[in-house]
């Protein structure tokens, strides 16, 4: 048995050891094990809308240069120069053909070639001139952008595995594109990374946690839809991913309510999808998904907007979190007006949730210096019911048996449940051709 999880299928009860969230030596397996071997989340390509366009970012800790280059493609750059190391990179977003060391001034395009040096002729004419470094593996699904520092590591479509599916849910809900908008919200948390990424997907704490919130749109939409939030289910995707699924409320169970002329706007969207994909497909679109993309990349879609939200682990008792809003390019002034300010209200730094949040896996991190006294958290909602419902545990269950693989080497088996209801297995009807041709004439 792994020192860090018990998984129990008698009792059933599943617990995680404190010692995960607090131990140096854990982060530093963590960074071996897990962020050095799996494919970790970058940007979106709708980042960089222009040729040259960059951002600069970090993935684990490693700086990076996230470019779209002059030809167009996306690449992705060491933020290091390969002459004695400094930043090549210092600010946080731009336009730049070239980039130029402020050291020593060696200068490299954007499609990482050496271009010149000062004073080359110390160097000799057959000096092999170094490029800019670039991770081992670079890839995309669906505009998402992901970089592998492991050469070995498998295609990033069989890694998302059924996480795939769940992205396009997300990616299909515009006709001609979904966009992050510019803007970044960045914001850190003294706690434990996988603190957050339970938080994330878990659907146990909204009502407490967040009581502030649903009285507020209790006032303003009227009463909640009784049983909505039991009509959810938790599902394992493969790989460590997991999400929570709420199936569809009315016109969405969260958020202010939206204008008449907002309303029609995503009606009259919808009712196109449906004839493109199908009932079954826009149904589900329809609802609501918190998706973990194991190990730190997180989509939260209320209907109100997707977060993408990408965490970061600094030490074991302090995280970097970064957030972005993905929203249909075709949204008019008045919908995207609407989803920005019910980002604010939620998860902004003056919002009704993520205050709270953070203010509870703080108190989380601060109180496991009794871990003598009480080394065990408990995770074991929904352990012996058929069918876990969002405000389960299973899916962070499914995070933690990939992280104990990884980290420990010991394979747990999955935990069995039945199968999902036909309502999530819905799927995509593919657009007949000439139906493509019309919607992209
Ligand atoms: S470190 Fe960049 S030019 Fe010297
Ligand atoms: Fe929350």
């Amino acid at each position: 048995m792994s020192e860090y999880v018990i998984d129990d299928r008698d009792m059933p009860k599943f617990r995680v050891n404190r010692a995960a969230m607090t131990d140096p030596a854990v982060l530093e397996r963590e960074r071996e094990r897990i962020f050095d071997r799996t494919w970790l989340y970058i940007g979106h390509e709708t980042e960089l809308t222009k040729r040259n366009d960059f951002l600069t970012r970090n993935v684990a800790g490693r700086p990076m240069i996230f470019f779209r280059d002059h030809e167009g493609k996306i690449q992705v750059w060491a933020n290091s120069c390969p002459h004695r190391g400094a930043m090549l990179c210092r600010e946080k977003q731009g336009n730049a053909r070239f980039m130029t060391c402020f050291y020593h001034g060696w200068a490299f395009n954007n499609a990482g070639k050496m271009v010149s040096m000062p004073s080359d002729e110390a160097y000799g004419p057959d000096f092999d001139r170094p490029g800019l470094a670039a991770p081992a593996r670079v890839d995309s699904y669906r505009g998402f952008v992901f970089v592998s520092f492991d050469p070995e590591v498998e295609e990033l479509v069989e890694y998302l595995a059924g996480a795939r599916e769940y992205i396009d849910l997300v990616m299909d809900q515009s006709e001609v594109g979904m966009r992050v908008v510019p803007g970044t919200h960045e914001y850190s948390v003294k706690a434990n990374w996988k603190l957050l990424v339970e938080n994330s997907v878990d659907g146990y704490h909204a009502i407490t946690t967040h009581q502030r919130y649903f009285e507020m749109i209790v006032a303003a939409r009227g009463e909640i839809p009784a049983g909505a939030l039991a009509r959810s289910s938790s599902l394992d995707l493969g790989n460590g991913h997991a999400v929570a699924v709420g199936e569809p409320v009315g016109d969405g169970l969260l958020g202010r309510p939206l204008s008449e002329a907002a309303k029609a706007e995503r009606a009259a969207r919808f009712a196109r999808l449906r004839e493109r994909y199908g009932d079954a497909w826009v149904d589900r679109m329809d609802g609501t998904r918190n998706l973990i993309i194991f190990p730190n990349l997180v989509l939260i879609d209320l209907v109100m907007g997707v977060v993408v939200r990408k965490i970061d682990p600094v030490t074991p008792d302090y995280m970097e979190v970064t957030g972005w809003e993905l929203v249909p390019a075709e949204d008019g002034p008045e919908l995207t007006r609407h989803r920005l300010d019910d980002y604010l209200t939620f998860w902004g730094p003056g919002g009704l949730a993520t205050p709270d949040d953070v203010e509870a896996l703080e108190t989380c991190q601060r109180s496991f210096a009794t871990r003598a006294e009480l080394p065990w958290s408990d995770i074991s909602r929904g352990m012996n019911t058929a069918s876990p419902v969002s405000t389960d545990e299973l899916q962070m269950r499914v995070f933690w048996r990939r992280w104990n693989a990884l980290v420990t080497g010991e394979q747990l088996p999955d935990e069995p449940h039945d199968p999902p209801s036909a309502f999530y297995l819905g799927q995509r009807r593919e657009p007949a051709e000439g139906v493509v041709a019309a919607a992209d004439a």
